[in-house]
């Protein structure tokens, strides 16, 4: 084990949906490296990620991911403080490879072990390039399977404000892509086509969720979408898809800033941040930056590479709950529904 104590030294691991990853952070704010494995093209064949074939495909390059993360760090097993591992939520299989590879590590070396909430991963991932960043804050959460608006009342302790009742806000970007065949994954290409569209083309719903200012509710925008498509089919309208696509993400984005906006200035605090996947969107970014400058609200984004999935975003999470004192037993299992804020 490691004998000098002055800097916290973390090996991360990564596998909860489709990206085989692993980073080493130092003192949870400098990432001295960062690989992924993406297998989307794979999945694309299929048009969605298949979970059997991400944890088969998970299992032969696990190994290979961690293995070049030390190396581009210029650390061995010996420099490392904790193993931090996302253990949910995610797909089982999926994440089963990186707690397992964690823990044999652990096991082998005796280094200790913390499991990370992947969501914890995603929030954790603006405190990397923004180093006066500090809880407390509102954080938007929005990826392939969450949508979140979450309340950072201090490092590790979060509070969920609203949820999606239904497809995430990434999901419901996949969804439609295929609907106007622009193919897997949607986000990037719908934002990509739409910067050629009218955004205010066709009027898509922006839905309420009764009984909750908070939540958000996607299936029904992604319906209405759907039936424009139809329509315009049954009628032998050509599809204008640039207009659709910049139609829908307005729609979306319209939705996560009123409800983002509408908790900053409750909960009165100066701080808002994004992350995920969809945060890497481009009419999303220049929403929420145009709507928190109108409120002098800081805004924080990571960037486009700390959004989609990695493992230096847990690494950052696993820090802090490294100082923290938090430590997971061998026995540490994948729990693909985990709540955030839950052990
Ligand atoms: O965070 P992430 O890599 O995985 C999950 O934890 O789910 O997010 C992936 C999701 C996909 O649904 C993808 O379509 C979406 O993020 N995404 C985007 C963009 N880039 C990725 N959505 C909208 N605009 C983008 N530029
Ligand atoms: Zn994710």
């Amino acid at each position: 084990m490691k004998m000098n104590n002055q800097d916290v030294v973390i090996l991360a691991i990564e596998s909860s949906c489709d990206e085989t990853a692993a980073a080493v952070v130092k003192n949870g704010r400098e990432v001295l490296s960062n690989v992924i494995y993406s297998q989307i093209e794979l999945h694309t064949l299929y048009g969605g990620v298949v979970p059997e074939i991400a944890s088969r495909k998970h299992i032969e390059k696990i190994n290979q991911v961690i293995e070049e993360a030390l190396r581009q760090a210029d650390k061995t097993l010996k420099d490392i403080d904790a193993i931090a591992v996302t253990y949910g939520p995610g797909l089982v299989g999926a994440l089963l490879v990186g707690v397992s590879a964690a823990k044999a590590i652990s096991f082998a070396t005796g280094i200790p072990l913390i499991g990370v909430h992947h969501i914890e991963g995603h929030i954790s991932a603006n405190y990397i390039e923004n180093l006066e960043l500090e809880p407390p804050f509102i954080c938007l959460v929005v990826s392939g399977g969450h949508s979140h608006l979450v309340k950072v009342a201090d490092y590790g302790q979060y509070e969920i404000l609203g949820r999606t009742r239904d497809d995430a806000a990434g999901e419901a970007f996949d969804k439609v892509a295929r609907a106007i065949g622009l193919g897997y994954p949607g986000g990037p290409k719908i934002d990509k086509v739409s910067k050629e569209g009218n955004p205010d083309a066709i009027h898509f719903p922006r839905a309420k969720v009764e009984g909750s200012v908070y939540d958000f509710s996607f299936s029904g925008l992604k319906s209405s979408v759907l039936n424009y498509i139809n329509s315009c089919e049954m009628k032998g309208i050509p599809l204008n898809v640039p207009d659709i696509a910049a139609s829908f993400q307005k729609a979306v984005v319209d939705v996560l800033v009123e409800h983002s906006m509408d908790a900053v200035e409750k909960y009165g605090f100066q701080r808002f941040a994004i992350a995920g996947g969809v945060a890497s969107n481009s009419g999303l970014r220049e929403a929420m930056k145009k709507a928190c400058a109108e409120k002098n609200i800081e805004f924080y984004h990571p960037s486009p590479i700390y959004c989609t999935d990695n493992a230096a975003m847990i690494g950052v999470a696993g820090y802090y709950e490294y100082i923290q004192g938090t430590r997971s037993a061998l026995d540490l299992n994948a729990v693909p529904n985990l709540k955030l804020g839950e052990r």
